[in-house]
C-alpha cells in the first residue's frame, strides 16, 4: 500500500485585490498555503489579460512558498523561459497550446524550475501520455480557463482518476492538481479521485475568513487523500 500524499493548497491570487498582492500572498502563507497560484493569462488562448513577468518578478521578491504559476498563454514555447527567468518556481504550459512540448517542458527543468503540464475539460487524459515522464505535475482544468469563480464540471472527477490510473501504470508520480470551482464541496471529492494539490481562489479570497477557508479545504480534503 503506497504512502500517501501530504495535500498540497495553492491558493490562486486572480481573486485577491491586485492592489494588494503582497498582503494577500502573506495572508495566504501565514494560513498555511504550500504553494502560490499565478494566473498568466493572453487575452488570446483565454478571453481575460492578467498579469506577465514582471508581476511573477515582485511576487518574488515577498512569496515564501514556490510560486506555482499557471501559464494560459498561446505561446508557451516562446514564453515560458520569462516566468523561469522572473523567479517561477513552478511553470505550467497548456498542451493545447504547445506544438513542440517536450523541448518547452525541458527547456523550463533546464532553467531550474519544475515543470507543469495542464490540459482543458475538453482534451481527454490519454492526450498526456506522451508527456508523463517529463512533468513534476499536472494541471487538470475543472473549468473552462479564463476566470474565477466559475462552477466545477463534474466530467474533472472521472478524468482525474483516469490520469492517476495512466500515472500508475507509466511508473511515473507526478503531483496532480486541480484548477477551478474548488470548494469544500468539491476539494473532498477531487482527492478522492486521486488528485494531491487543490488550487482554489474564489473559495478563498472570497470568503469573508479567507484564512479559516484555507484550513476548512484542507481539513476536508486531506482524510481522502489516496
Ligand atoms: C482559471 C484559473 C484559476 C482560477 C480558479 O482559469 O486558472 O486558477 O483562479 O478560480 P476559482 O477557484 O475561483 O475557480
Ligand atoms: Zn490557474
Amino acid at each position: 500500500m503506497p504512502v500517501a500524499r501530504e495535500l498540497f493548497i495553492s491558493p490562486s491570487i486572480l481573486s485577491a485585490d491586485f492592489t494588494r498582492l503582497a498582503e494577500a500572498v502573506a495572508l495566504v502563507e501565514d494560513a498555511g498555503a504550500d504553494l502560490v497560484h499565478v494566473d498568466v493569462m493572453d487575452g488570446h488562448f483565454v478571453p481575460n489579460l492578467t498579469i506577465g513577468p514582471p508581476v511573477v518578478r515582485a511576487l518574488k521578491r515577498v512569496a515564501r512558498r514556490p510560486l506555482d504559476v499557471h501559464l494560459m498563454v498561446s505561446d508557451p514555447d516562446r514564453t515560458a523561459q520569462w516566468y523561469v527567468d522572473a523567479g517561477a518556481d513552478i511553470v505550467t504550459v497548456h498542451i493545447e497550446a504547445s506544438p513542440h512540448v517536450h523541448r518547452t517542458l525541458d527547456a523550463i527543468r533546464a532553467g531550474g524550475a519544475m515543470a507543469g503540464i495542464s490540459l482543458n475539460p475538453g482534451t481527454p487524459a490519454a492526450s498526456l501520455t506522451e508527456v508523463l515522464a517529463c512533468v513534476d505535475l499536472v494541471l487538470v482544468m475543472s473549468v473552462n480557463p479564463g476566470f474565477g469563480g466559475q462552477s466545477f464540471i463534474e466530467a474533472s472527477l472521472a478524468k482525474i482518476a483516469e490520469i492517476a490510473e495512466l500515472c500508475r501504470s507509466l511508473g511515473v508520480s507526478p503531483r496532480v492538481e486541480v484548477d477551478g470551482g474548488i470548494d469544500a464541496h468539491t476539494a473532498p471529492r477531487v482527492v478522492a479521485a486521486g488528485a494531491d494539490t487543490l488550487v482554489a481562489g474564489n473559495a478563498i479570497f472570497g470568503a469573508s475568513d479567507p484564512a479559516a477557508a484555507l484550513r476548512q479545504l484542507r481539513t476536508c480534503a486531506e482524510p481522502h487523500l489516496v
